[in-house]
């Protein structure tokens, strides 16, 4: 695993557990908002089996990929870096032949990511595609902080909550595989957390530490390294980030996972017209509200000099989630001035400037009415830390939790 903070290149994985969240749509427009900033990118198609990486960038897809690499010796990893049209960004694709994530050998995977992290560029993007199989979780292990797509329907979430258990324990299986004791005892234990059944890791290295003090102390300090963070795509309304905040309070109780929040995408028509018509979303529709959401993404990553952490004032905002919870609130004001004027008859006329100001503008109010609220001592939990009073909300229920 690269520490991406402590490197100049930074390896970001896409994933969720589910199909169909919109990684692939983020992972290119993600890429592109990269290269817009000036950073070379590499953007890699690593869904074997599906790839459509090439469509959604919109070129043909005639090059050797991964698959081909696979099969043919006599090939480069490196000669599978192609020209996109656009500036700073170059592609691996995953080319269309029968190889899919559960045909790659131990060997192969091992020597597929020493590639990877051998390729020349600023940030290289991995769109990991759905599920979570081990060689799929050992791609996002690649690097401590990929990043994991969730909409805010029940069964995502669900779905990226179970990505990031299954990332966490194989993660500990690998921290302590020369641990033979603590081996055996996760090997045994972590069948017993099953769906539905109230275990969770947070109570398993409670048990451990009753015993084995030192190796909990161990397990926690491993843990700590692991910093994937969330995106929360396909948003309807305001209310939908609360998905997002009970999920990353969910995984931070249960799995001990610190998860940040990298900011919400709304839900856009124009995002499927654009994969029809072949050009990505961020260049046909940038003057969108959507694609400054998938910018304000792309900032967060290149202003982050030590990525992971996140450019985030501390003094502005107690954590991720409530940065992006006020950057919902702000879209969604936008949003609803810009439908209202769709239905008075005027068409809205935007450019990214404008829309930056009003951005700026609407922060600035949002954060005097907070201190305002803040100050007069009216503000409750929800209001001060962008969580709820019962912080599992409705996923407890989900969950099981106790
Ligand atoms: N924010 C969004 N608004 C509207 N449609 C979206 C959005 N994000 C993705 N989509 C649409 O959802 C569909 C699935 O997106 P995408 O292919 O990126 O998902 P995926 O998670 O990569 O799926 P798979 O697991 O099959 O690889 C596409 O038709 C895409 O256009
Ligand atoms: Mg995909």
């Amino acid at each position: 695993m690269v520490l991406n903070e402590t490197i100049e290149k930074k390896i970001i994985p896409i994933a969720g557990g589910k199909g169909g969240v919109g990684k692939s749509i983020l992972s290119v427009n993600i890429a592109l908002s990269l290269a817009i900033s000036d950073k070379k990118t590499i953007l890699i198609d690593m869904d074997l089996g599906g790839a459509n990486l090439h469509t959604i960038l919109g070129i043909k897809n005639t090059n050797p990929g991964i698959g081909t690499y696979l099969q043919d010796r006599r090939k480069t990893f490196r000669s599978l870096v192609i020209d996109t049209p656009y500036k700073n960004l170059k592609f691996i694709p995953g080319d269309t032949l029968s190889y899919g994530m559960a045909d790659i050998t131990e060997a192969q995977k091992k020597d597929i990511m020493k590639e990877i992290q051998e390729l020349d560029a600023d940030y290289i993007i991995m769109d990991l595609g759905a599920g979570s199989s081990f060689n799929t979780i050992d791609f996002f292990l690649i690097s401590n902080s990929g990043l994991i797509v969730t909409t805010p329907h029940a069964s995502s979430i669900l779905n990226a909550y179970s990505f990031t258990k299954n990332l966490t324990i194989r993660f500990l299986h690998k921290a302590f595989c020369k641990n033979k004791k603590m081996d055996n005892y996760l090997k045994k234990n972590i069948r017993r957390m099953l769906p539905g059944i109230n275990l969770t890791l947070a109570h398993l290295l409670e048990e451990i530490g009753r015993e084995e003090p030192h190796t909990m102390e161990k397990a926690f300090a491993f843990l700590e390294v692991l910093q994937p963070k969330m995106i929360l795509n396909m948003v309807e309304e305001e209310e939908d980030f609360q998905m997002a905040d009970n999920l990353g309070q969910l995984i931070a109780k249960d799995l001990l996972v610190n998860m940040d929040c990298m900011g919400t995408v709304l839900y856009d028509r124009d995002i499927n017209e654009s994969v029809h018509k072949r050009t990505p979303f961020l260049i046909e529709h940038q003057d969108s509200l959507t694609a400054q959401q998938i910018f304000r993404i792309g900032q967060k990553i290149v202003q982050s000099k030590h990525f992971p952490d996140l450019p985030l004032d501390l003094n502005e905002y107690s954590n991720s989630y409530e940065l992006a919870q006020i950057e919902t609130e702000n879209d969604f004001r936008i949003f609803k001035q810009m439908k209202n004027e769709i239905e008075q008859g005027n068409q809205p006329e935007y450019d990214i400037d404008q829309l930056m100001e009003i951005i700026e503008k609407q922060q600035k109010t949002i954060h005097e009415l907070q201190g305002t609220v803040r100050m007069m001592g009216l503000g409750n939990q929800a209001n001060q830390s962008g969580h709820n009073e019962n912080p599992l909300g409705g996923l407890g229920g989900l969950f099981n939790i106790g």
